[in-house]
């Protein structure tokens, strides 16, 4: 049985850290589907379509990863993606307290569905795509921590 796991987010834009995770879960996985959630509470920067644009652009050389947007529950997706894993990056401990309270909450909810945290290389543990954006609207070069395709996409909707 093929083993198909979700890394869920809102990936406003993908960066690096993320790509970093996905790229290691393809090496564990039959098939990574990154979910670009809808995320309307987080006002997002990108709309749905240019995230799921963005991250399919930078992940293209990437076989066994599919990019697709989602709205509603996580779990739900997994039953219609037929997906047995859940992926998160954590990047420190405040995102861990964070993560495991919903990784809990999906297992009440689907409890054969198990959620794997897979550490954030350190050289982008501290980044964030805030603050990526914020670094772009200053003037601050975005070039180590997302692909050129997304620095320029930044910097077109900035302008
Ligand atoms: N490298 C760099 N940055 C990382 C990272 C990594 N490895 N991992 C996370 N981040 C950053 C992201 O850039 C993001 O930054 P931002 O806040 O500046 O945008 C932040 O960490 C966390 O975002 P993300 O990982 O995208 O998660 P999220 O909190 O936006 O999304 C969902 C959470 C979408 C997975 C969650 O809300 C969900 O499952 N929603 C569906 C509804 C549902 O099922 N709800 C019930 C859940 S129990």
């Amino acid at each position: 049985m093929s083993k198909i796991a979700i890394y869920p987010g809102t990936f406003d834009p993908i960066t690096h850290g993320h790509i970093n995770i996905i790229q290691r879960s393809a090496e564990l996985f039959d098939k990574v589907v990154v979910a670009v959630a809808k995320s309307a509470g987080k006002n997002p920067f990108f709309d749905m379509q240019q995230r799921v644009e963005l991250a399919t652009t930078a992940l293209a050389n990437n076989v066994n990863v599919e990019v697709i947007d989602f709205e509603g529950l996580l779990v739900d997706l997994a039953k219609q993606q037929q997906a047995t894993i859940i992926v998160r990056g954590v990047r420190s401990i405040a995102d861990f307290e964070y993560e495991a309270q919903m990784a809990g909450m999906n297992r009440q909810m689907m409890p054969e569905l198990e959620t794997i945290f897979l550490t954030t290389h350190s050289e982008w543990a501290d980044l964030s795509s805030t603050l990526v954006r914020d670094i772009a609207r200053h003037g601050g070069d975005v070039s180590k921590f997302v692909p050129a395709t997304i620095k320029h996409a930044i910097l077109e909707k900035l302008s």
